[in-house]
């Protein structure tokens, strides 16, 4: 039995209808939403029927574990439920059609899509709130869980160093918006070629001037890891790239987190991936089973940051 207090909760509501990706969000709603997803995971008694009567949309075009079950446990355990599509969006009918069913139906909509328009297009053409669930381009939803976790290993952000190494990827793209907007400094360390998005780091290039953080992009493993407090890793090739996986191991070869390159960063630095993770190729066993290596509670904080979201998105119970 719980011995939780049953207070009346007052949450936080976003200005933004939507969470296309992490521009969605200001950076004081980002700080915000952190709060919400520590409160969240304290006390999840206190958060039971905040979504009762709530059904989630999940509409998922590519094969997923984590964000697909944290989802589905976030919905049932705020009160609500979810109802999971597997296929193209927009397969059989148009996006907006598909969009404006939904919408007359459920709640929210949560899309893993291959191309960000799909994303950008379910939200142009509905009216209830859209989260993206991994595209081409953004992996919000990974890069809060992600920011919770530095936060409990750390107190905070501002002035520490999270190097990522490897494919200037969708994670990367998100990890490098909210670092920037958190005042933690930002390293990507990749190939040359497979830089990230030069608009995306433009961008984020802007919010690290109001922070204090600052935003490296290097093909040099040493420049890149110096300093850093936690060094991140994802696949070479991203679901949807899978025929140019024999290239990109030739490429990324010299970018494998293993215990040679870990030691080019700070003394104790953290190892953190998105998960799934390929032994061998972009990580080593020993580096991914070290004491320092966090990838489990990056995994669980994708429930708590992810109820988070949900609530500051979807207005309350639905009576
Ligand atoms: N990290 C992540 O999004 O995992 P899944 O692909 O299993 O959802
Ligand atoms: N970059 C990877 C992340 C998987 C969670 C992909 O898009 O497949």
């Amino acid at each position: 039995m719980s011995t939780e207090p049953s207070s009346p909760l007052t949450l936080p509501r976003v200005q933004a209808a939507n969470c296309r990706s992490d521009f969605d969000l200001t950076a004081t709603e980002l700080v915000t939403l952190l709060e919400l997803a520590a409160d969240v995971k304290r006390h999840p008694a206190h958060y039971r029927s905040t979504l009762r009567g709530r059904i989630v949309s999940l509409l998922f075009e590519k094969p997923s574990l984590r964000t697909r079950i944290t989802f589905e446990v976030a919905a049932k355990q705020l009160g609500g439920d979810s109802i999971l599509t597997v296929g193209p969006v927009g397969g059989r009918e148009p996006v907006a059609d598909v969009a404006r069913n939904l919408e007359r139906w459920t709640d929210l909509i949560v899309a893993r899509t291959f191309s960000q328009t799909t994303v950008d297009d379910l939200a142009r053409f509905c009216g209830i709130p859209v989260i993206n669930a991994l595209s081409d381009k953004y992996h919000p939803c990974q890069a809060l869980a992600d920011m919770q976790t530095l936060k409990e290993r750390w107190g905070g952000w501002q002035g520490h160093k999270l190097a990522f190494v490897g494919d200037g990827n969708n994670v990367a793209h998100s990890l490098m918006l909210d670092c920037a907007r958190l005042g933690l400094h930002f390293a990507c360390i990749c190939p040359p070629g497979y830089e990230p998005d030069p608009a995306i780091v433009a961008r984020a290039g802007e919010f690290a001037a109001l922070t204090g953080a600052s935003i490296q992009v290097t093909n040099g493993a040493e420049a890149g890891l110096s300093g850093a407090g936690a060094v991140y890793t994802d696949v070479w090739a991203s679901m949807g790239q899978e025929h140019e996986a024999a290239e990109r191991a030739r490429l990324f070869a010299p970018y494998q987190v293993n215990a040679e390159l870990m030691s080019l960063a700070a003394p104790e630095a953290l190892f953190m991936h998105c998960l799934p993770a390929h032994r061998g190729e972009e990580v080593t066993e020993d580096v991914i089973e070290a004491a320092s290596s966090v990838v489990f509670d990056q995994a669980e904080n994708r429930l708590h940051a992810q109820k988070a979201l949900m609530l500051m998105l979807v207005d309350g119970p639905a009576v």
